[in-house]
């Protein structure tokens, strides 16, 4: 069947959409030994020899989901100019070549999904499904409960306003605050760059939960595939009958987000203007 080139890339387990685009705009894409630059030039995946950088495209029939804890110090990428330890390393007898869908700086851990579905990727990363993404951010001393409120609200960036986000404080220390940010939006070092806006000062930080998923018990540099029912609900598909929309499971209504680590706290919670997907 005749496809859009983008598509068979994508759905290769290349990369994503937006980036087989540009494979084929830089001129790294052929099709039956001739260069395509178009992007609506369509292809046969069947009949047609697909090549990206000079290599056959393999056509992969197993659609593998991993949910991977990231540990600190390791890179989202396929591969790094410096070397460093790459997410990938960390995927010991996987099948087939996976991408990260998004990305987690350097230095930030937690759930870190990774696929060959360029579909599935494509469907999670469009912004008309905003996933909510919740952080744990362990910052320096004491938060005030107006710096809380300033980033549930929405701060000013240099690329613009942050949507509405749901803020919360989780536990409270000695030396350091925990707090729970939970966003939809998915900008380049987003919490780092909301937290510096309200001079928080980030100590470590965390994704606990993507969507209807939670990172769990699972260990720091560990992986486990997902089940049919959370690719299917991640990416909104009905479940028995009633759109889930990648919304948490766990999910009742008003409760604030708490740490595993914590008893929670009798300190204000801050949601801004849209609240939803929150933990109990
Ligand atoms: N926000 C950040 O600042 N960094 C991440 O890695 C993810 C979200």
């Amino acid at each position: 069947m005749l496809e859009r080139l983008q598509k068979i890339i994508s759905a290769a387990g290349i990369t994503s959409r937006r980036a087989s685009e540009t494979l084929i705009q830089n001129g790294q894409v052929a099709v039956n030994g001739v260069v395509v630059t178009e992007l609506g030039t369509k292809a046969d995946p069947d009949k047609d020899t697909i090549t990206v950088d000079g290599k056959p495209l393999k056509i992969s029939a197993q659609r593998i989901h991993i949910l991977l804890n990231k540990p600190p110090g390791y890179i989202t990428a396929l591969k790094d100019s410096q070397s460093r330890p790459l997410v990938t390393d960390l995927l010991k007898d996987v099948p087939d070549r996976v991408y990260p869908v998004g990305r987690l700086d350097y230095n930030t851990e937690g759930l870190l999904l990774l696929t060959n579905d360029g579909e599935w990727a494509n469907r999670l990363m469009h912004p008309r499904h905003e996933i909510e993404k919740e952080y744990h951010v362990r910052v320096r001393g004491k938060v005030i409960d107006q710096q809380l409120k300033r980033m549930a609200d929405g701060v000013e960036l240099e690329d613009g306003m942050t949507a509405p986000a749901v803020v919360n404080l989780v536990k409270s220390g000695e030396q350091n605050d925990w707090i729970s940010v939970a966003i939809h939006e998915g900008r380049n070092r987003q919490v780092r760059r909301m937290c510096e806006a309200v001079s928080l000062s980030v100590v470590r930080l965390k994704r606990i939960r993507y969507g209807s998923l939670v990172l769990g018990t699972l260990r720091s540099g560990q992986f486990r595939y997902l089940t049919d029912a959370e690719v299917r609900e991640l990416a909104g598909e009905p479940q028995n009958g009633a759109a889930s929309a990648g919304r948490p499971r766990h999910e009742t209504g008003h409760k604030p987000a708490r740490s595993d680590k914590s008893g929670g706290s009798d300190r204000p919670k801050h949601s801004g203007g849209k609240v939803s997907g929150r933990r109990q």
